[in-house]
């Protein structure tokens, strides 16, 4: 299979084919899930919750994103890899946005960035396509906003907040961006922005009607369970697996079962 490029986004959207994505931050997981033949991984700073045990994204850091993407990327042979922009890594000004989104690609060795944001990010996206690091704007719900925001809510419930957001969209793709992630809207509301953006939508609680659809792994793999969001689907249980296995082991060497014959050398 060939390597997955931003065009291969635009042509599936073209082609009504849906576009997946999931989140990974290591070797591992990010080789199953390009195995699995999965589109595109997103390293997600959700990792500050998932990996990092914070309580949201605000304290990641660069140079963790960095090192994660990099981890990520040495195991992919296929999917597009995407590098998400850190809280104020692209805040303080353009040049210091284009410089952090050039690290994912020179450093990290990742094909493209996302941000979140849309209308107050559109010259930053504007600075980073004129060099050639291909932009995933990010509306609807933002993490990195939930100060703001007042915590993580449904947005775009009201006609005007829908408008804005439909508005910001267009902003997005005006200025550059390939495609827009789309989290936590009612799926009326990403329905119409998917039909009236060239660019592919990438839906996160946002309804069955966009281009494509992102979740967070250790949510879709059951290892994530401070809080199940009502747009998670659980395909495993792992972390229940996981504790099972880890009580096995623990039974079996106190009990002398472990290592057996089996597992020693003669
Ligand atoms: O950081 C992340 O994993 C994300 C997803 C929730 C889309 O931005």
């Amino acid at each position: 299979m060939p390597k997955i490029t931003i065009q291969d986004f635009l042509r599936k959207k073209e082609q009504g084919t849906k576009i997946t994505m999931l989140t990974a931050y290591d070797f591992p997981f990010a080789q199953m899930i390009d195995e699995a033949g999965v589109d595109c991984i997103l390293v997600g700073d959700s990792l500050g919750m998932v990996v990092q045990g914070l309580e949201n994204t605000l304290p990641v850091t660069m140079d963790e994103m960095i090192y994660h993407t990099r981890l990520v990327t040495r195991a992919v042979k296929n999917a597009l890899v995407i590098g998400d922009m850190p809280f104020m890594s692209y805040h303080a000004g353009i040049d210091d946005a284009v410089r952090n989104a050039g690290r994912f690609l020179k450093d990290a060795g990742a094909s493209a960035i996302k941000l979140e944001g849309g209308a107050e990010v559109a010259d930053q996206i504007r600075a980073m396509t004129r060099a050639d690091i291909p932009v995933m704007a990010h509306i609807g719900l933002r993490p990195q906003s939930i100060h703001r925001m007042g915590g993580y809510k449904v947005q775009g419930k009201t006609e005007e907040a829908a408008k804005r957001l439909v508005e910001e969209a267009h902003i997005a793709e005006q200025a550059g961006a390939f495609a827009v992630l789309i989290e936590s809207v009612p799926l009326e509301l990403a329905k119409k922005i998917t039909a009236e953006l060239a660019v592919p939508t990438i839906g996160i609680g946002a309804g069955p009607h966009c281009d494509g659809q992102v979740l967070v792994l250790h949510d879709v793999l059951g290892i994530f369970d401070r809080f199940v969001p009502k747009f998670v689907k659980q395909y495993a249980h792992l972390k229940a697996d996981a504790i099972d296995a880890v009580k096995k082991y623990k039974e079996e060497v106190e009990t002398g079962v472990f290592p057996s014959e089996k597992e020693s050398f003669k």
